[in-house]
């Protein structure tokens, strides 16, 4: 069996240290693996297949040798350093927002649309879509399949490990202080996360939505390679540390019964049906964190129109929605191309 050279760009953040865990557990055929990340992170180091691995500080040189570099330390970062690392032949899996909606680079869920990685070439980058993005367009491919989606409106509840380090550091600092009756200090968010909900994550855009919102209704339409599909978004940051929450209204093509829809997603791959309301049995963050399936429930027909389904949806955001995706990516990549 190859094996392949890998570096995990970023390897020290919220994302990047999922990415080593999911390397090791899925047994990517790792021949050498090089973690990079700032200055500030030199002489810490993370065990891999019982090796300790240094880390190393990024540097324009630092993919000579590299044949799959996993990037997840920031847009500017992979603008910056995406290109050079192809340049050195090394084929990028982007977690940041940085090419996505590059028409010449894929945006690939494995479980959707994984015939799009085989466009890589023409940029050597293939993006990872946003965390919201996934889960949510992994629910919806059996349905879309089936019947075909007019329109989907969904809410998010986000957890806070999908800012990085800094912010799960901050919702546990301010609860702490807020419990001992002390004021909370505020740094990462522009109000105080604990015990409280923001309706907003990223910044505005000029129509009034979020870019968080921008990237849910923008990237679905290219994932699923349709701009017919309307999809609108508001997406809420909640005091919760993993897991991703969605309330998704769909607005389907052709009639769906909600037993359709949980027959569907029950043999969907990626998908597990949790749905036993008189059991008071749906899916939790609490459960999804530290999984890798995409959790389903409260499926239930819209009664408010003709051929409508609600659901809720639940996956660990850095796992399926970040570093599982891409390392799915990256098993393609290598099975198929590589
Ligand atoms: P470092 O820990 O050395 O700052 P998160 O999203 O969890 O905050 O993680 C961001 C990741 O991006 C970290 O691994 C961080 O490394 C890395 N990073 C941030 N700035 C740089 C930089 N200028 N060069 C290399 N890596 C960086």
């Amino acid at each position: 069996m190859k094996s392949y050279r890998v570096a995990v760009v970023g390897a020290t953040g919220a994302v990047g240290n999922e990415i080593i865990k999911t390397l090791a557990q899925r047994n990517f055929p790792v021949a050498s693996l090089k973690l990079l990340a700032s200055e500030r992170s030199l002489g810490k180091s993370f065990s891999f297949q019982d090796k300790s691995v240094p880390v190393e500080v990024l540097r324009e040189d630092s993919f000579k040798d590299v044949q799959i570099g996993l990037f997840s330390a920031g847009g500017s970062l992979s603008e910056k350093f995406a290109p050079i690392a192809v340049k050195a032949g090394c084929v990028v899996v982007d977690n940041t927002s940085a090419y996505r909606m590059d028409p010449d680079v894929p945006l690939v869920v494995p479980e959707v649309n994984p015939e799009a990685i085989a466009r890589y070439p023409k940029k050597g980058i293939i993006a990872n879509p946003n965390c919201s993005t996934i889960q949510m367009v992994v629910a919806l491919k059996p349905i879309y399949d089936a019947v075909g989606i007019k329109r989907v409106v969904v809410s998010t509840y986000q957890a806070v490990s999908g800012t990085g380090m800094k912010a799960i550091e901050e919702l546990s600092r301010q609860t702490r202080a807020l419990m001992a009756g002390e004021d909370a200090v505020v740094n990462v968010y522009p109000h105080r996360i604990a015990f409280n909900c923001l309706p907003q994550i990223d910044v505005f855009t000029e129509n009034g939505y979020t870019k968080e919102e921008m990237k849910m209704i923008n990237e679905t339409k290219k994932i699923f390679n349709d701009d017919a599909i309307a999809v609108t978004a508001t997406t809420v940051r909640v005091p919760v540390f993993y897991g991703h929450s969605e309330s998704v209204n769909i607005e389907t093509i052709k009639k769906i019964t909600a037993q359709e829809v949980k027959d569907l997603l029950a043999k969907a791959p990626g998908v597990r049906v949790v749905d036993d309301p008189a059991s008071r049995v749906y899916p939790l963050a609490i459960d999804a964190a530290g999984q890798d399936e995409t959790f389903v429930g409260r499926i239930r027909e819209d009664e408010s129109i003709a051929h409508g389904i609600n659901m809720w949806v639940v996956a660990d955001n850095l796992r399926k929605g970040a570093a599982l995706n891409a390392v799915q990516i990256a098993e393609i990549l290598a099975q198929k191309y590589l």
